[in-house]
């Protein structure tokens, strides 16, 4: 990006030259004394990549000196500082640590995005200085996952990672048992082969209190005076602090060796200030000699660590949830701002699939390229952006760095689309002139080429794209302005279809919001949406044409508009397919979920309720942008009697619900789906009472869950969770709702002896079991007070459609719902939590007159269209890297145990998936593709684990013929290729 920041630890040898007699020639010169205490000094600061400010007004406003926003200094230098730099970097004076475009956070990121952000800055770093970052270095986000310690940390090559914040019960803990440094296994299936030496410190990031020298910093340390001339000399007592500080570290730390983090947020805009001191500090503590002071860097640091040959306590699981003290848990945050996790999600899975169709034609250096939405989107996983913890026009700057990215990608995949579809592309001749529109939209119901007139002889044409490997269908959902089309497959057939009316609620709100994002209101409104099934190739896709004729009788069933009746006792069942809903014709609700094919039968029913935020009075902490601290739950009831409108169609029925005045309901169960799909408008969430609300959805069943739940780290394992409970410790409940929180970027599910109910999510949310049987989900959250971590605004989130006319934020998403009997439930979780995270991407063309589907390739297969991969496998990167090289990367997406058919070992045949190239040479690399794969394991520390503990034997592919070229991944395995072809 323009702009990067980088976490780096600095440190320089303060050059002093001989003079005066009273000149002073400190001493710095230290290394690693064995049997002394070691006080490892490491400078360091942290600049946030926005938060109170945007990225642009921190990277001008603050110093522009070596501190964060690494890549965008450097791009400005001259060579003569360049060099300088790489000097500093190869003596290991400068180390580049962490390394990735930001520090992410931990709790709303994807995997993928956090593995595209961190890939973006090791192969810079990579490019700029042949180094490849060692350690992991999450200072400041708020909670820790196990995917952070085992994929970004141990699969990236990293020998150890550091963090700040931990539970505050946690760390007492740690403390007395010198349990903060750890081998922290986070997975399950990768087990001891993804380990990572952990360390928490022992407070914050900042140093040891009084020992702090930022210029005009608040902070009144005092300096080291060594002039004996003047009054105020102090270094016996100075020296005397810095030793009993040593002391202190080292009596809750294993070994000798203690890290002194010296700095913290926004730190060394005049370096001078602190290294005068530390060079100070350390000339004097070692000519003291009670224990041996020294710069140093993390890496040194952890080296010294490994070089003690000590045992460390095993770790599994993760940091989740964040409590920094009594009632303030870090939960409100997995749900803040949810249009923008929702926004970043959504782009995260078109930037994947768009990468893919940059590959298809070949990357077109001159641009548009999907660069700039690389950037963005990795900016967007910053622990203050995704989180939702920064001022509004921060976050409104993150998701401007989006739509400007999002609209060049989009002309990346127009042009591609355009190639592809062009009968004559293949043979050289002019480039296409097709305009492919695509609509971002669509969740807000405004697409404007589908609602296109077509009674005058035009056709719609929808070229519908699959990211994934293998075949999938799905039903596509269009709006639309006249009832009367017909939809046809690529050979011409006419396909079923269904039109839905578009009702008055979805059409104020697209209206509002059209005018909100666009500025000005649509010309025309649809009133209906067109749905057909879609059946796309693996990595190809399908074109379907609309057009306008009268629907043949049959081919959509007039829907039924049901409005429930209070005197009367029956009930209605919804469902084309396998899965029926039953509702109670008395008052609307949802009882039962019966699975014809599964013979699943369970009571269910569904509700909203709200959390009213805490305001503080009673001791400070009220419920913010960061922290939940809800003071009373209330249920929602409807404020009148629900209607209940069902419409029924071949493809899918609806139900929709008015739950009060500012939810809204609509429940799809679609014939080809197992499970229930249920959209949610929720807001404006009234303020005008005075108080903060947090507004949840629960599913209650009569499943015996006895405390136990699981929740997925950043998309990917699953972890069990018990309420009130810590493994780690004996956990002091104080907030029974807010301290069971977890966050859930995938889905939470529960289970007993006989079921297992899942719900999967369209965004990162917030979520729990409070109850048995029940589980929960944060789906938005509005509050007027905030919360005292620094953010110093209330998360109060409203949309504008004039300078003064605004009206708080309405969120459109969507969750979704299926019971399995037990052992059964993984297959859908993983393999429809993929298409989820990756929804066919969906282009418009218009036709006029002559036939598309002669003139035209209809159907398009990016890989050899007789195979399509492994059920449990994605590919999670296919893009062209600068020099025509391809990066590629594939998951394996079950855990050991979880399905009896997929948690196996799967192979994907290159040869077939690039089978319109020949593989030249594939070298298979870190995670981050910044080192060759074998190069990092041969570095690798190997730790020893305190205690002993049995693991079963963990599985990894075996390494890729060149000639067979087979890539083989075993459960949770991730493996990452740079693949370069004959031209
Ligand atoms: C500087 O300190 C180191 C030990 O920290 C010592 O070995 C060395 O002799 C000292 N150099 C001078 C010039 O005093
Ligand atoms: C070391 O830890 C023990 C127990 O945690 C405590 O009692 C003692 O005061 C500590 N000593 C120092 C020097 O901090």
């Amino acid at each position: 990006m323009a702009v990067k920041a980088w976490f780096l630890a600095l440190f320089m040898v303060a050059l002093l030259s001989c003079g005066e007699s009273k000149y002073i020639v400190y001493n710095t010169t230290s290394t690693i004394v064995p049997g002394k205490i070691n006080v490892h000094l490491v400078p360091h600061t942290h600049d946030d990549v926005g938060w109170l400010k945007t990225i642009d007004q921190y990277y001008v406003g603050s110093n522009n000196s070596i501190q964060a926003f690494f890549q965008r200094w450097w791009d400005e230098q001259s060579e003569a500082v360049k060099s300088t730099v790489k000097h500093l970097v190869s003596s290991g004076q400068l180390e580049l640590i962490n390394g990735g475009i930001c520090m992410h956070d931990e709790a709303a990121t994807h995997y993928i995005d956090m593995i595209d952000q961190t890939t973006l800055g090791h192969r810079f770093i990579k490019a700029e200085f042949n180094v490849t970052p060692r350690i992991g270095w999450q200072i400041d986000p708020f909670g820790h996952s196990a995917v952070q310690a085992y994929l970004l940390g141990a699969e990236v090559g990293f020998d150890s990672f550091f963090f700040g914040r931990i539970d505050y019960q946690d760390r007492a803990k740690r403390k007395n048992e010198k349990t903060l440094e750890v081998i922290w296994r986070g997975s399950k299936s990768l087990g001891s082969s993804s380990q990572i030496f952990a360390g928490a410190f022992p407070e914050n990031y900042e140093p040891p209190s009084n020992f702090y020298y930022e210029v005009n910093g608040d902070s009144d340390s005092p300096i080291v005076q060594d002039n004996t001339n003047l009054f105020d000399y102090n270094v016996p007592e100075r020296v005397n602090e810095f030793v009993a500080a040593a002391i202190s570290q080292a009596n809750i730390t294993r070994t000798n060796h203690v890290m002194w983090t010296m700095g913290t947020d926004f730190q060394y805009q005049y370096a001078h200030t602190w290294f005068r001191q530390l060079d100070k500090f350390i000339h004097y503590v070692n000519q003291d000699g009670r224990v041996n002071a020294l710069y140093s860097t993390p890496s040194i640091y952890t080296d010294a660590k490994h070089a003690t040959d000590e045992s460390w306590p095993l770790k599994s699981d993760d940091y989740f949830p964040y409590a920094d003290r009594i009632n303030a848990y870090w939960t409100g945050y997995f749900t803040s701002r949810p249009a923008l996790k929702g926004y970043v999600r959504a782009t995260s899975g078109y930037y994947l699939a768009a990468r893919q169709l940059e590959f298809f034609k070949g990357k077109n250096k001159a641009g548009p390229t999907t660069d700039y939405l690389a950037d963005a989107l990795a900016i967007a996983q910053h622990h203050d952006a995704v989180s939702g913890t920064s001022k509004q026009h921060v976050a409104d700057d993150y998701a401007k760095r989006i739509a400007i990215g999002y609209t060049e990608a989009e002309q990346v995949v127009a042009a591609s689309l355009a190639y592809l579809t062009d009968s004559t592309s293949k043979t050289g001749s002019n480039s296409s002139s097709i305009k492919f529109q695509q609509c971002p939209l669509l969740n807000i119901s405004y697409c404007p080429p589908s609602e296109a007139d077509l009674s005058k002889g035009k056709n719609l044409v929808i070229v519908v794209y699959n990211p994934l490997g293998w075949k999938r269908e799905d039903v596509v959902k269009i709006p639309i302005v006249d009832e009367n089309v017909v939809v046809r497959d690529s050979r011409g057939k006419e396909i079923e279809s269904q039109v839905i009316p578009l009702l008055l609620a979805s059409v104020a709100t697209r209206n509002y919001h059209a005018k909100a994002y666009l500025g000005k209101y649509p010309k025309v409104t649809p009133s209906y949406w067109l749905a057909f099934s879609a059946t796309v190739p693996p990595l190809g896709f399908s074109t379907y044409i609309v057009s306008s004729a009268k629907r043949a009788a049959g081919a959509s069933e007039k829907e039924t508009v049901y409005v429930s009746d209070r005197s009367q006792n029956h009930t209605i069942k919804v469902g084309p397919g396998n899965l029926q809903l039953v509702y109670s014709g008395k008052d609307g609700k949802l009882t039962k979920y019966i699975n014809r094919r599964s013979s699943v039968e369970e009571s269910v029913d569904q509700s909203f309720g709200y959390y009213s935020g805490d305001d503080g009075s009673v001791d400070f902490q009220a419920s913010g942008a960061y922290i939940f601290r809800p003071n009373l739950t209330y249920p929602i009831k409807s404020e009148r009697q629900v209607p209940l409108t069902v419409f029924r169609g071949p493809l899918l029925d609806e139900v929709h619900q008015r739950v009060n005045s500012w939810i809204y309901q609509v429940t799809r169960v679609y014939k080809e789906k197992d499970h229930a799909e249920f959209e949610f408008t929720i807001g404006p969430i009234p303020i005008d009472d005075g108080i903060g609300k947090e507004i949840i959805t629960k599913i209650s069943s009569s499943l015996k869950s006895n405390k136990k739940f699981y929740t997925d780290s950043n998309g990917r394992d699953f972890i069990e969770r018990i309420r009130d409970y810590r493994k780690d410790w004996t956990l002091e409940v104080n907030q029974p709702v807010a301290g069971n929180y977890y966050p859930i970027n995938l889905g939470i599910y529960t289970k007993d002896t006989r079921s297992e109910l899942s719900l999967l999510v369209d965004r990162a949310v917030g979520g729990s079991s409070i109850v048995d049987g029940q589980l929960e989900l944060m789906l938005h959250r509005r509050l007027i007070q905030d919360d005292g971590r620094g953010v110093a605004e209330a998360l109060n989130e409203t949309v504008c459609i004039t300078e003064k006319k605004c009206q708080g934020l309405t969120v459109v998403g969507k969750y979704y719902l299926r019971i399995d009997p037990l052992g059964e439930g993984a297959k859908w979780r993983r393999s429809y939590g993929q298409e989820l995270y990756s929804p066919f991407l969906l282009a418009f063309a218009e036709q006029d007159g002559h036939n598309w589907i002669s003139s035209h390739v209809p159907t398009f297969y990016g890989i050899s269209p007789s195979y399509a991969l492994p059920d449990n496998i994605a590919i999670l990167t296919l893009q062209e890297l600068e020099d025509g090289e391809v990066l590629f990367r594939l998951a394996h997406l079950y855990e050991v145990g979880e399905d009896k058919d997929l948690s196996l070992t799967a192979s994907v045949e290159l040869k077939k998936v690039f089978a319109n190239k020949k593989i030249k040479g594939i070298t298979e690399t870190s995670l981050s593709a910044n080192q060759e794969r074998a190069e990092m394991e041969k570095k690798r520390l190997v730790w020893k684990v305190e205690g002993s503990y049995e693991e079963p034997k963990v599985t990894r592919g075996g390494p890729v013929d060149p000639t067979k070229l087979i890539v083989e991944l075993a459960p949770m395995e991730i493996r990452t290729f740079i693949i370069s072809f004959y031209s």
